[in-house]
C-alpha cells in the first residue's frame, strides 16, 4: 500500500492540494496518496486521529481548521507557535507534529518567483489575522528595511507588535498611510474573499513595485485593481503561494523538495 496523505478542510470541493501534490510524487518518482477530507465541525479532531489510525502519515489543513490542527498537535515550529495555526501535520512515532508554511510559501513566492527580495525593501502588510501571523516571521527573518502592519481594528495590530517586539515591525492606522512609501504591498486581509478593498487611502500604494494578493483566483480583486489604476507595475495573486507552501509540506514529509515552476503554470489562471 502506498504513502497516504490527505488535506482536511471545510468546504473542501475546490481544493487544489491532491492536484499539487499528485504533480509533485510523479514528479520525484515518489509513491503516494494524496485524499480530500471534508472536515466536521463537530469531531475534526477525531477525524485527523483516524486518518493517522488508518496509516496516514501527514495532513495538510486548510480553513476553517488551521487552530484546532495547531492545538491537537503535541509539538510545532516556532512559526506555527507564533501564527498559533497549522497547515500542515506530520504523525511520527505516535505524537503529532505541526507546521506552519503559509508564511515561508509566500516569501519564496515573491523572494525567488517574482524576483523581489525583501531585504532592505519597506513592506507594506494589510490585515492582522490568522494570515499575517503566519507570514511576519519569515518576512522578518529576510531583512526588510521596515514591515509595516495596517489593520482597520488597531488592537490587533497592538497585540501582534507587542508579542513580536521586533525592531523593523511597526504598526500604521491607514489614515496614516499617505506620505510613507512602501516597495511591496501584501493584501492578507480577507476583504477579497467578499470583494471588498481595504481602506487604503489615495496614493499609498504610488511608489510600490509589487502588489501582492494573497487570494488565489479571484482575478483582479478590488485591491489589485486599485494597485493596477496606481501604476504599480507588477500584479500577483496567491497561486505561487499555494504551490510553495506545498513544496514546503512535501519537502518536510518525504525529504526532496519539488520542482515548482511548472505546478505554478499549470494552476495560474490569469488575472484579467
Ligand atoms: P485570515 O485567517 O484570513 O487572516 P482572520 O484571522 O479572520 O482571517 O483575519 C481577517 C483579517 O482581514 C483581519 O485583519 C481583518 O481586519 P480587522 O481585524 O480590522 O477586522 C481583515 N479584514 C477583513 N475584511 C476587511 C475589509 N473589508 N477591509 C479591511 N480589512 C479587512
Amino acid at each position: 500500500m502506498s504513502d497516504r496523505y490527505a488535506v482536511i478542510g471545510r468546504p473542501i470541493n475546490h481544493t487544489k492540494s491532491p492536484l499539487i501534490h499528485g504533480l509533485f510524487a510523479q514528479a520525484c518518482g515518489q509513491q503516494l496518496e494524496y485524499g480530500a477530507i471534508e472536515g466536521a465541525l463537530e469531531g475534526f479532531e477525531a477525524q485527523v486521529l483516524a486518518f493517522r489510525g488508518e496509516g496516514g502519515l501527514g495532513m495538510n489543513i486548510t480553513a476553517p481548521f488551521k487552530l484546532r490542527a495547531f492545538e491537537l498537535a503535541e509539538r510545532c515550529s516556532e512559526r506555527a507557535q507564533l501564527a498559533r495555526a497549522a497547515n500542515a501535520l506530520k504523525f511520527e512515532n505516535g505524537g503529532i507534529v505541526a507546521e506552519n508554511f503559509d508564511g515561508i510559501g509566500l516569501l519564496r513566492d515573491i523572494e525567488v518567483n517574482l524576483g523581489e527580495p525583501l531585504h532592505a525593501r519597506r513592506v507594506l502588510v494589510l490585515g492582522a489575522g490568522g494570515a499575517v501571523r503566519g507570514a511576519l516571521l519569515p518576512f522578518l527573518h529576510a531583512g526588510p528595511a521596515e514591515v509595516v502592519i495596517a489593520n482597520r481594528d488597531m488592537a490587533k495590530a497592538v497585540a501582534l507588535r507587542n508579542e513580536l517586539n521586533h525592531p523593523r515591525l511597526r504598526i500604521s492606522r491607514y489614515e496614516e498611510l499617505p506620505g510613507q512609501a512602501f516597495d511591496i504591498v501584501v493584501n492578507a486581509t480577507s476583504a477579497s474573499l467578499v470583494g471588498e478593498l481595504p481602506p487604503l487611502p489615495a496614493g499609498a500604494l504610488a511608489e510600490a513595485r509589487l502588489a501582492y494578493e494573497l487570494a488565489y483566483g479571484k482575478g483582479l480583486t478590488p485591491f489589485l485593481r486599485l494597485a493596477r489604476d496606481q501604476g504599480v507595475a507588477r500584479l500577483a495573486d496567491g497561486v505561487g503561494m499555494l504551490v510553495e507552501q506545498a513544496a514546503e509540506a512535501f519537502a518536510w514529509w518525504r525529504g526532496v523538495r519539488p520542482e515548482t515552476g511548472a505546478v505554478i503554470d499549470r494552476l495560474t489562471i490569469p488575472l484579467e
